[in-house]
């Protein structure tokens, strides 16, 4: 290999963001390169964080249904875990994905570099392999795209030794499952691993900080859902502050201080998952050399173009502000690429819909009725319950709800939240009807099959502008 190529685009990191970005970048015609540190493309989430854990969340959550669902549906069984082979299915479903990315590149003629890319001066990244060697990669544009990592508890001191003190990372892969476990942060990781381990025998309880768990969730959504959860044994301490992880014996102890002020606890768990957020991930990557400015919570800074204040130099995904989800960074690198091509990219913040993959499945988009409050607009509510639909009811789901919120003048819908199976899944068609600037009666006057849970969401919007046939 030469040791300086050129390319239109550089890309460093292969997440959901860089690696989407490559694609439609090539797919318009610019020659791409992307620089990856890990063996594998598609960074956290493929390697360790949205598809691992969803193999493991799909897993644990049929072995729960064959234990407390299937004597109901009429079916005997009697179901035994066998750990590592669920472990193997979930390394398989990573193996897939990411050779899916590396099949991709290869497709799209965009070339991979393994290493560690450091940008010297705009237009210019420098890639170290794992052995020390570098070579030097030319870029009309460069596309900072390098994720976010785990952030740990401000002011208290972790030792993640991936056995008892853990974070997401290790909770893909506990080589056995513990009798208990401790959960710091009641958010979404906290919640979707904590469910695995949870179905599969651990006693889990989550120490929360706020009063709620799923912080910026609909009040309504995250009361119900903690019923759910405390009813399937998850227990709760919520306005607990975490002070101190440490390890203790065999299993590592945990201390907390009640917010509203009182003695300090302490619960013991043979294993302690710290779940409390991440944070952008820039080390090594010589911003400040070439003087990219980043906020104050370490992220880089971008207009809304995605560019830095260093013309040519560029950042998408959890690296920048907003939600460190894959599909709002999976947007923004088709947003750039099309903007590098000549074409005008956007990516519409109002509509990114975000879901708990926990049973049941909990998702949202737009506005929360919280958020409607604090602004003063006047909104109408439209809620319908699975209990009263009857696939839900044959398919033994029948717990959680749909939610509207509409303008009140208007009716134009600005959030919609559900808890429930396939939520998920349902509530991509109000995210639809939210980016076509629809109001509730557009979906409520929608035909929907039936029997589908999917008629839940009509007859909630229904209740929104009118009344539900079914309830
Ligand atoms: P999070 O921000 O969702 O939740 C962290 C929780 O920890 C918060 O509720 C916070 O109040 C609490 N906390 C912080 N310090 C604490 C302390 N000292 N004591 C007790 N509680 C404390 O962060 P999480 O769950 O770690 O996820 C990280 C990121 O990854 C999030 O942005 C999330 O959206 C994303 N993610 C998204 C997934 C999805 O969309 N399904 C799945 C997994 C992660």
């Amino acid at each position: 290999m030469a040791d300086t190529q050129s390319f239109d685009l550089v890309i460093i990191g292969s997440g959901p963001g860089g690696y989407v970005c490559a694609i439609k970048a090539a797919q318009l015609g610019l020659s791409v390169a992307v620089v990856e540190k890990r063996a594998t493309y598609g960074g956290t989430c493929l390697n360790v964080g949205c598809i691992p854990s969803k193999a493991l969340l799909h897993a644990s959550e049929m072995f729960d249904e064959a234990h407390h669902a299937f004597p109901a549906l009429g079916i005997k069984a009697e179901p035994t875990l066998d750990l590592p082979a669920m472990l193997a299915h979930k390394d398989k479903t990573v193996k897939a994905n990411v050779d899916g990315v590396a099949f991709l590149f290869k497709k799209n003629k965009i070339t991979g570099i393994t290493g560690t890319g450091k940008i010297t001066a705009p237009g210019s990244v420098e890639v170290t392999t794992a052995e020390g060697a570098t070579q030097t990669l030319q870029a009309r544009s460069i596309c900072i795209a390098t994720g976010s990592e785990v952030a740990g508890i401000p002011g208290v001191p972790l030792e993640f030794d991936g056995k008892t003190i853990v974070s997401s990372d290790h909770a893909i892969a506990l080589e056995k499952v513990p009798q208990t476990m401790v959960v710091v942060g009641g958010g979404v990781i906290g919640l979707e691993l904590g469910s695995v381990w949870g179905r599969l025998g651990a006693k889990v309880t989550v120490v929360e900080f706020l009063d709620k768990i799923l912080g910026p969730m609909d009040a309504d959504v995250s009361t119900q859902f903690q019923k759910m959860l405390a009813r399937q044994g998850m227990e709760f301490k919520l306005g607990a502050k975490v002070t101190g992880v440490a390890t203790s014996g065999s299993g590592a102890r945990v201390t907390y201080e009640p917010v509203q002020g009182g003695e300090a606890q302490t619960l013991e768990a043979d294993v302690v998952l710290v779940a409390t957020g991440r944070r952008a991930f820039t080390d090594g990557l010589g911003l400040e050399s070439v003087g990219v400015k980043t906020d104050e919570r370490g992220r880089v800074e971008i207009d809304t173009h995605f560019a830095t204040n260093v013309p040519g130099i560029y950042a998408i995904g959890d690296v920048v502000k907003g939600p460190m989800l894959a599909h709002k960074a999976e947007d923004e690198g088709i947003a750039l690429a099309e903007q590098l091509a000549g074409q005008a990219g956007h990516v519409n913040y109002e509509v990114i819909p975000s879901v708990v993959y926990t049973a049941p499945e909990v998702a949202s988009v737009g506005r929360t009725e919280e958020e409607l409050k604090a602004a003063g607009v006047e909104y109408t509510v439209g809620k319908f319950p699975f209990s009263a639909n009857g696939r839900a009811r044959a398919m033994l789901h029948t717990d959680g709800f749909v939610k509207f919120l509409a303008d009140k003048a208007t009716d134009r819908v600005l959030g919609c939240h559900i808890v429930g199976f396939g939520a998920g899944e349902m509530i991509h068609e109000a995210a639809v009807l939210m980016e076509f600037g629809g109001s509730s009666e557009d979906l409520g006057r929608t035909c929907h099959a039936h029997p589908t849970m999917s008629e839940a969401v009509r007859e909630a919007a229904l209740a929104t502008f009118a009344k539900p046939i079914h309830s």
